[in-house]
C-alpha cells in the first residue's frame, strides 16, 4: 500500500501547470480503436487509469509507441474484440471501449466495469442505447456479448444525461448507416473534446457540449494528431488546496471556462480569483466563508469536486450545506474528516458542515479517487501529521499530485507501507 505523509500548516505559493484531462483522455484513447489509421495523442496524463486503458488496447492487438510525451496508437492489426474481465474491473471507463469496438468490428465482449465505489453505477443507459442502434445484447453470467450486422443511426433520448452513455453512443455510431440524434445528452466539456478529436479524423459529430448531439455516419476515418484538454477537476483540486492551506497560486495551461461554477463557489467563499486566457490565479482570504453547494450535471457544480470542496468547507466560518445529486455513495470521506475533528452531519443526500474547525492530523484511509484527494487537502490544512493511506485510488486520477503540491511549498511525501 502507498501512503502520503503530510505535515500540515505550510502556505502554498507559486505556479503549477495543469495536466491533461483523465476523463477526456479515456474516451479519446478509445477513438484509436475506431480508427485503423495511426492516432497520435498529446497531453495524455501519466496516471494509472490511462496506463490500464493503454494496456487493454495492447492486449486487443493495437501497436502503441511513446515518444516525447506523445503516444501513437495504431489499431490496423487489432485482432481481438473481447476485453478481459480482470482489466475491465479495474476502472469504469473501460465501458466506452465497448462502443468503439462495436463501432469498428460490429461485435464486442466485455463484463460489467469496475471503478470507484461511489454508487451503484449501472450501465443500463449504455446497453439500452446500443439496442436502439440495432445491436443485439446477450448478457451471460459475467460477460456481455454485443453483435450486429450494421449499426443503424437512430434517435436516442437519454433518461439521464450520462457522460459515459453519451460517449458510448457517439463512439458506436461514427460509422453508422444514417444519422444518430441524442437528446438529453451530457454537456460535459470532455464530450466536446471527444467530438473535436473524432472530427479531426473525419467523423461528423455536431452539437457536442449541448443537450442535442447529431452524429452523421461516415465510411472511414483518417490519420490524426490531437491534444487532450486540460483536467478541470485537477485544476479545481489545486485551487482548493491553496484556498485551504493559504497563499496564492496560478494554474497554467488550463481552461477557466470549464470550471465556472467552481470558481464562482471559491469566490463566494472569499477567495480572490483572476482569470487570464488559459491561467487561473487564486489568492486565499484570511478567513473562508461558508457556502451551499448542490452537484448537478454540467454546467452545474461537478460531483467530482464535491469531496474536495467538502474538505475545504471545514475551514469556512459558519454552516455549509452540500447536496449530492449524482452519486449516492460519495460522502465516505466525511467519516475520515470527522476523525480529524470536522463537524459534519449527514442526512441522506445532504451534509451540513459547521466551521471553523482546525483539523488535527490523523492516519486516514482513501476510499475512492476524489475522496482521497479531499483527505490530502485536509492534511495540508491540518495541524500536525496526516497519513493518507491507500493512495492507489488517488494515483488512478492525479498526475504527480505530490510533486505539484511540493513545488508550491507543501510538506508531502509518498511512502510505501506494508
Ligand atoms: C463520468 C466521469 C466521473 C463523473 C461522472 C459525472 C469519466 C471516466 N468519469 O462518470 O468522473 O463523476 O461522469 O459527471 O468520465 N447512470 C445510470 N445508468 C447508466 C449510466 C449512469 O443510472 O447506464 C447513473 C449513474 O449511476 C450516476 C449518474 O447516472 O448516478 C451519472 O453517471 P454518468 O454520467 O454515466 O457517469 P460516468 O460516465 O460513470
Amino acid at each position: 500500500m502507498l501512503s502520503y505523509i503530510i505535515q500540515g500548516g505550510n502556505e502554498l505559493n507559486g505556479n503549477v501547470v495543469a495536466s491533461g484531462s483523465k476523463n477526456a483522455a479515456l474516451p479519446i484513447i478509445a477513438t484509436a480503436i475506431l480508427n485503423p489509421e495511426p492516432v497520435t495523442l498529446y497531453n495524455i496524463p501519466d496516471i494509472e487509469d490511462t496506463k490500464i486503458t493503454l494496456e487493454i488496447l495492447k492486449l486487443l492487438g493495437c501497436k502503441i509507441t511513446k515518444n516525447n510525451g506523445k503516444i501513437t496508437i495504431c489499431s490496423k492489426n487489432m485482432n481481438k474484440t473481447a476485453i478481459p474481465k480482470e482489466l475491465m474491473h479495474k476502472l469504469r471507463s473501460t465501458v466506452v471501449l465497448a462502443g468503439a469496438i462495436i463501432g469498428r468490428f460490429k461485435e464486442a465482449t466485455f463484463s460489467y466495469p469496475g471503478g470507484c465505489n461511489i454508487g451503484a453505477r449501472p450501465i443500463d443507459l449504455h446497453l439500452d442505447s446500443f439496442k436502439k442502434l440495432g445491436i443485439t445484447i446477450d448478457e451471460r453470467e459475467e460477460y456481455i456479448h454485443c453483435k450486429c450486422d450494421k449499426i443503424l443511426g437512430k434517435r436516442i433520448k437519454l433518461k439521464f444525461p450520462s457522460v459515459g452513455a453519451t460517449e458510448n453512443i457517439i463512439l458506436s455510431s461514427v460509422y453508422a448507416k444514417g444519422a444518430t440524434h441524442i437528446t438529453n445528452a451530457a454537456k460535459e466539456p470532455e464530450i466536446k473534446d471527444l467530438a473535436k478529436c473524432l472530427n479531426s479524423m473525419g467523423a461528423k459529430v455536431f452539437g457536442a457540449g449541448t443537450g442535442e448531439i447529431t452524429i452523421f455516419g461516415v465510411k472511414k476515418l483518417h490519420k490524426a494528431t490531437y491534444k487532450i484538454m486540460a483536467d478541470r477537476i485537477e485544476t479545481g483540486t489545486l485551487l482548493c488546496a491553496v484556498a485551504g492551506a493559504g497563499g496564492s497560486v496560478t494554474v497554467e495551461n488550463t481552461n477557466p471556462e470549464n470550471l465556472l461554477t467552481v470558481l464562482y463557489s471559491l469566490k463566494e467563499m472569499g477567495c480572490h480569483i483572476k482569470i487570464n486566457k488559459d491561467k487561473i490565479s487564486l489568492q486565499a482570504p484570511k478567513q473562508l466563508k461558508a457556502i451551499d453547494i448542490e452537484t448537478e450535471p454540467y454546467p452545474g457544480f461537478p460531483t467530482d469536486m464535491q469531496p474536495i470542496m467538502g474538505a475545504l468547507l471545514t475551514k469556512a466560518e459558519g454552516k455549509s450545506n452540500i447536496k449530492e445529486n449524482i452519486f449516492e455513495n460519495r460522502f465516505k470521506y466525511t467519516e475520515e474528516l470527522i476523525r480529524m475533528g470536522a463537524n459534519i452531519i449527514q442526512e441522506d443526500k445532504n451534509i451540513e458542515i459547521t466551521g471553523v474547525t482546525e483539523l488535527v492530523g490523523k492516519e486516514v484511509m482513501s476510499k475512492d479517487l476524489r475522496g482521497g484527494a479531499a483527505l490530502v487537502i485536509a492534511g495540508l490544512m491540518a495541524k500536525g501529521e496526516t497519513k493518507v493511506n491507500n493512495i492507489e485510488y488517488i494515483l488512478r486520477g492525479y498526475e504527480n499530485l505530490d510533486i505539484k503540491l511540493k513545488s508550491l511549498g507543501a510538506n508531502i511525501k509518498k511512502e510505501k507501507v506494508n
